[in-house]
């Protein structure tokens, strides 16, 4: 085995190697959770902007399965590490109930592993719901320019009241979750200080409200009739 993953693997048997992986993983994920939504809102364009933006995302497979097989890896090492770290952390303690240092407090320690539980379940059901689009007929929707039509499957997939409302309930635990962990990334990596401290958390929850606002308006303007087709 050379250096190289031999110092990565001493790293990540450190307790503060993993926090490093969980604070890094998650700050990649929480830029893509701005990215996805700023191309999602192009359903507000019009069907020709968001069909466009989705042919076009799928015009160079390779990048994009570069991007999705980072994002798994980034998902995958997110959730085995921090399990790692809450079992590491109860056995050192000996209490099951003590916190991951990360995160502080343990009432929001143990809130964080169960809303990132939900997240995933979110995560794996959306996948589903729009990519590998089982259990309808969403890959016969084309446009008229031979498009795979996103907008008129968004519609239908988020008319139906209970998918979109499980969409918002997640949203606001992966909100609430992003609120939490933001700081947390900062603290981890040593970018806190006294000063700064307050921003860092006012800017995490500025983040997580405009993630929150901006993926809800596109259930709740299907729901309420604003967006159709
Ligand atoms: C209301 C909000 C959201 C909408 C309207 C939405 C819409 C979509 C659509 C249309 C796709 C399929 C893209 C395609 O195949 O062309 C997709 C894929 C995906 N979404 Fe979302 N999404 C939302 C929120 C989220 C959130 C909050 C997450 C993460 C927590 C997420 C994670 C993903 C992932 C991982 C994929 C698979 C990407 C791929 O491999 O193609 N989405 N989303």
């Amino acid at each position: 085995m050379n250096l190289t993953a031999n110092s990565f693997i001493k790293f990540y048997g450190s307790s503060i190697g993993k926090k490093v992986i969980v604070a890094l993983t998650g700050l990649a994920l929480i830029g893509f959770l701005l990215g996805h939504m700023i191309g999602n809102l192009k359903i507000f364009a019009g069907p020709d902007k968001i069909n466009g933006y989705a042919a076009w995302l799928h015009s160079m497979p390779s990048i994009l399965w570069i991007a999705r097989i980072g994002l798994i890896v980034c998902f995958v090492l997110h959730i085995y590490t921090t399990i790692r770290l809450v079992l590491e952390n109860r056995s050192a303690k000996g209490n099951r109930y003590v916190a991951n240092a990360t995160v502080k407090a343990s009432g929001a320690s143990r809130a964080m592993v169960w809303s990132g539980i939900i997240i995933l379940s979110f995560v794996i059901y959306h996948i589903l719901h729009f990519t590998v689009r089982v259990g309808n007929d969403y890959d016969g929707y084309i446009d008229a320019s031979g498009r795979h039509d996103v907008f008129r499957m968004l519609v239908d997939g988020f008319s139906w009241w209970p998918a979109s409302t499980f969409y918002i309930i997640s949203m606001a635990l992966l909100c609430w979750h992003l609120s939490h962990g933001f700081a947390s990334v900062f603290q981890t990596l040593g970018l806190r200080t006294e000063r700064t401290w307050g921003l860092i958390k006012t800017i995490g929850y500025a983040y997580s409200l405009i993630i929150f606002i901006g993926n809800c308006s596109i259930p709740v303007s299907i729901l309420a009739g604003w967006i159709s087709y």
